[in-house]
């Protein structure tokens, strides 16, 4: 195909600007593209492939004519105009939660279950970042040596709640650092200097939706319906890139370097394991990367097959923009438009 038209709704925030980058590093066969937001920040000025692109306020009547809509906005927008696009014509890649459970809606990690995109029927969504970067690290260890269990604890950047996270996080250090009185907008409890165990709401035995996404969205992506998840959800005072502690207990015993061979060898993932030497993946140094950084590889002292492992990754890239363009990739590819 000589290039798809693309629109990117929600192209001001943080992930609709990170597609636009991957769009462009990867060199995705883009023919024309429209980028679309709230229609009161209609005329912002977004740079693609050396040109200035003024964005539009998005509406149904935007996406006429479009092969693919990235929408990077929030769920209520998505659930409106999502549809909208796809009568259209458009296949919509959607980085909300409003589609991603779904019966007939496919939940995509492209080094998991690529496979899946072929069931679609007009809208495919990317999964939540904290599950995305988890079944990344998690699948190659599954495929070697099965899955009984799974207790992860995240460690979540600021940006993972946008733009306005982001900007929090750095006015609280700055008003610390001069003295001035902190106050917090976005989060629940001041984050700079602080960790917050909480994000989004309380949904079920005291377990938050940002907690159960990581059982409900795991294990659709992986076809494991009754897979055991464990979840514990924690904001941190980082700016971008998630760190998730994980523990799996596995179907057969595997060593500690048996599974930093079959990590070594996973799609998407990089292997730093050298902590005598200082070497485990850190938020500071995944930021910006497309991989899933995989450290801290040891047997699980306290039962007998199982495996412990620290991870870091950019959720704003792998986590939400490389993937959703990644399951483009696969739609192109395919011809599955
Ligand atoms: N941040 C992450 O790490 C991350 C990771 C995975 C998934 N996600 C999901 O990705 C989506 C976008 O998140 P984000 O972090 O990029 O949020 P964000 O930085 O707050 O950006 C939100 C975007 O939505 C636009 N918008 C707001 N109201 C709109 C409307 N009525 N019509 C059209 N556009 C509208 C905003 O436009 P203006 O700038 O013009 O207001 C902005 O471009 C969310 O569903 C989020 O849950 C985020």
């Amino acid at each position: 195909m000589a290039g798809a038209r693309i629109a990117v709704v929600g192209a001001t925030g943080a992930v609709g600007q990170e597609i636009l980058r991957v769009l462009e590093e990867r060199e995705f066969p883009v023919n024309n593209l429209i980028c679309l937001a709230d229609p009161r920040e209609a005329g912002t000025r977004l740079s693609f492939k050396g040109e200035q692109i003024v964005v539009e306020g998005a509406g149904p009547d935007k996406l006429k004519g479009v092969d693919i809509a990235f929408f990077a906005v929030g769920g209520e927008v998505s659930e409106k105009l999502g549809p909208e696009a796809v009568r259209a014509g458009a296949v919509v890649i959607d980085n909300s939660s409003a589609f991603r459970l779904k019966d007939d809606v496919p939940l995509v990690v492209p080094e998991v279950n690529p496979e899946d995109v072929k069931e679609h029927r007009g809208i495919i969504a990317n999964p939540n970042c904290s599950t995305i970067i988890m079944v990344v690290a998690i699948n190659p260890i599954y495929l070697a040596a099965g899955l009984k269990r799974v207790v992860v604890s995240t460690y979540q950047a600021v940006s993972g709640a946008g733009k306005a996270g982001f900007e929090e996080l750095e006015e609280q250090v700055r008003c610390y650092v001069d003295g001035r009185p902190l106050t917090s907008r976005v989060f629940q409890h001041q984050i700079a200097f602080n960790l917050i165990p909480h994000i989004d709401v309380w949904v079920e035995k005291d377990y938050s939706r940002e907690e159960m996404k990581l059982v409900w969205e795991t294990r659709k992506i992986m076809h494991l319906n009754n897979l055991p998840v464990s979840p514990t959800a924690v904001r941190v005072p980082v700016l971008r890139s998630h760190s998730e502690s994980i523990n799996l207990e596995t179907e057969r015993r595997l060593t500690a370097s048996e599974a930093r061979e079959v990590l070594s060898r996973a799609p998407g993932v990089v292997v730093v394991d050298n902590p005598h030497n200082n070497e485990y993946p850190m938020p500071w140094f995944t930021a910006n990367r497309d991989e899933v950084f995989v450290g801290r590889i040891r047997e699980d002292i306290s039962i007998d097959q199982g495996i412990n492992m620290w991870v870091a990754a950019d959720q704003i890239r792998k986590g939400a923009a490389t993937n959703a363009v990644q399951i483009a990739e696969v739609v192109v590819r395919d011809n599955l438009l």
